[in-house]
């Protein structure tokens, strides 16, 4: 039995349109999708590379490659009118493209343009995916929905405010569509990762070697003994655009192993100052 080909496909006959597909978390999915049985179209403005990791994933009657910035509503619509003409429906939007923006964290500091560039592509960006999405969804009363959040959409502080504003919108924006959509039997949902090493935080953290970036984030995770890699956000995409999630719909799925729900610093602090007062019993 060939390994490569699962026991069962979770996506048989599933057909998802994947922004932002060409590079990272998009193109894990995109992978994983076509391994469980979806005919993919894999999106992006990265067409070199996105022509190239479809043809890497399988053929054209499978997976397809189309140029669509996210920001531009005409192209939007073309990539989900062209998911319909090809591959005859739309049952999985998976709006994904993202960027971070300039890394600045302080308010005064913080570019005026960066902030509506960041906004342009992580929240309208979802907003005409979900739109054009819909459109086709609606009357054919199935489908779902999922957004690429952020762990910066549970945990404040520690990334620039364009980029955790925008992720908390996404958040927003799925939980408004879930409720107006739920009705036409559509689901929606995110899922929010905690650090990737992709090529954008190693972009954004200034590393480009995957494997330091790796190990920079499990320094700081809760969950030790595991890396999060693209695939475990691609998983997570799996269940939520499979029937195994038919009623999951207006959840926030965070991959993150527990790090929004963890607060070291009163141990941190009551840790160093227990070994400032009794020095000897460390
Ligand atoms: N990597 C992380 O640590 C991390 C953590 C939390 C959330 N995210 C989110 O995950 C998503 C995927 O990011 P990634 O980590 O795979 O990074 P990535 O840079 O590897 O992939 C993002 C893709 O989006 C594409 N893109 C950017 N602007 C676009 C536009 N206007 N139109 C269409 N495509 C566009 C890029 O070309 C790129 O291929 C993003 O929404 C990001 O915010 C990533």
């Amino acid at each position: 039995m060939n390994a490569a080909i699962p026991l069962t496909q979770r996506l048989s006959g599933k057909v998802a349109l994947i922004t932002g597909g060409a590079s990272g978390i998009g193109a894990s999915t995109a992978k994983l999708f076509v391994k469980h049985g979806a005919k993919v179209i894999v999106t992006d403005v990265q067409d070199q590379l996105g022509r190239s990791v479809c043809k890497e994933i399988g053929p054209e009657e499978t997976v397809f490659y189309d140029h669509c910035d996210v920001t531009c509503d005409s192209d939007v619509q073309n990539a989900v009118d062209t998911a319909i003409s090809k591959y005859g429906k739309l049952d999985i939007m998976f709006s994904n493209a993202g960027i971070s923006g300039e890394v600045d964290s302080e308010i005064l500091l913080s570019d005026n343009t960066n902030f509506k560039r960041v906004f342009d592509v992580n929240a309208y960006g979802a907003f005409l995916a979900a739109k054009h999405a819909a459109r086709v969804m609606i009357p054919a009363k199935t489908g779902c929905i999922i957004f690429t959040s952020s762990v910066a959409s549970v945990v404040s502080g520690e990334i620039s405010h364009a980029y955790v504003a925008s992720k908390h919108a996404v958040v927003g924006l799925a939980n408004n569509l879930c409720v107006e959509l739920g009705q036409y039997g559509l689901r929606v949902n995110c899922v929010s990762p905690f650090g990737v090493p992709t090529p954008m935080l190693q972009k954004g953290v200034g590393i480009m070697e995957k494997r330091k970036v790796e190990e920079l984030v499990s320094s700081a995770a809760n969950l030790k003994g595991a890396a999060l890699e693209a695939e475990d956000i691609a998983e997570a995409a799996l269940y939520l655009g499979s029937d195994d999630s038919k009623y999951v719909s207006g959840i926030n799925l965070v991959v993150d192993g527990g790090y929004s729900i963890t607060n070291p610093s009163l141990g941190m602090v009551l840790k160093s100052h227990s070994s400032s007062t009794h020095p000897s019993q460390n």
